[in-house]
């Protein structure tokens, strides 16, 4: 195989002790906050939350349901993409509250659409936790309750994060220096 620009290792952005350790401090946060709730319910948006959501919820010391949701987005040309529905949750959830667990939140298209839909089937609140937040390039409002990191416009793999499915499995978070998207 002829090496690529997907083959090398990618530069560290941030490190893996860096991530646990924001992870340890958003965990306490939604602990403290949630303390009261009686329906919390996680749901990961795969599949580049999973790794983060593990890791978070293991040190959350609350009663809580675990789901997800996989969206897909169709681009045509420069148009946002329209957001469809991959994977539903299964839990039903009127009057609980919702964790949205994200990898990055970029445009916002699909938090934006996720929001609005569980907000609609009645959940009694629902919030959002994002490792990543890409504010410079959001085109729709879209609040982050429990934001990780700010990062730059660059594109990022690891810890879930990916590039044509490849780098999920890295401990940290990594900039590919040739850009993937061309
Ligand atoms: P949004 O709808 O534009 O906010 O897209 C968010 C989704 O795009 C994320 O859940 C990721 O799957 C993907 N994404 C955005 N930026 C990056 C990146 O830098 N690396 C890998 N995936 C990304
Ligand atoms: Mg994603």
């Amino acid at each position: 195989m002829s090496p690529s620009a997907s083959d090398k290792q990618p530069r560290v952005l941030i490190s893996a002790e860096d991530v646990q350790k924001r992870i340890a401090e958003l965990a306490q946060a939604i602990e403290n906050d949630y303390r009261d709730s009686e329906n919390l319910v996680c749901v990961g948006i795969l599949k580049g939350a999973v790794f983060f959501m593990v890791d978070l919820l293991k040190q959350i010391r609350l009663p809580l349901a675990v789901d997800f949701f996989q969206t897909s987005s169709y681009r045509s040309g420069q148009q946002p993409g329209e957001i469809r529905i991959r994977k539903d949750i299964e839990i039903l959830i009127r009057d609980k509250d919702v964790l949205l667990i994200e990898d990055i939140v970029d445009t916002g298209y699909t938090l934006r659409t996720v929001l609005d839909l569980f907000r609609f089937r009645g959940a009694k609140s629902v919030r959002l936790c994002a490792l990543l937040d890409k504010r410079e390039r959001r085109q729709v409002d879209v609040e982050v309750d429990y934001s990780g990191f700010e990062i730059d416009d660059v594109f990022v793999v690891g810890y879930g994060l990916d590039y044509n499915e490849k780098f999920r499995n890295l401990d940290y978070i990594g900039v590919l220096d040739e850009n993937p998207l061309g």
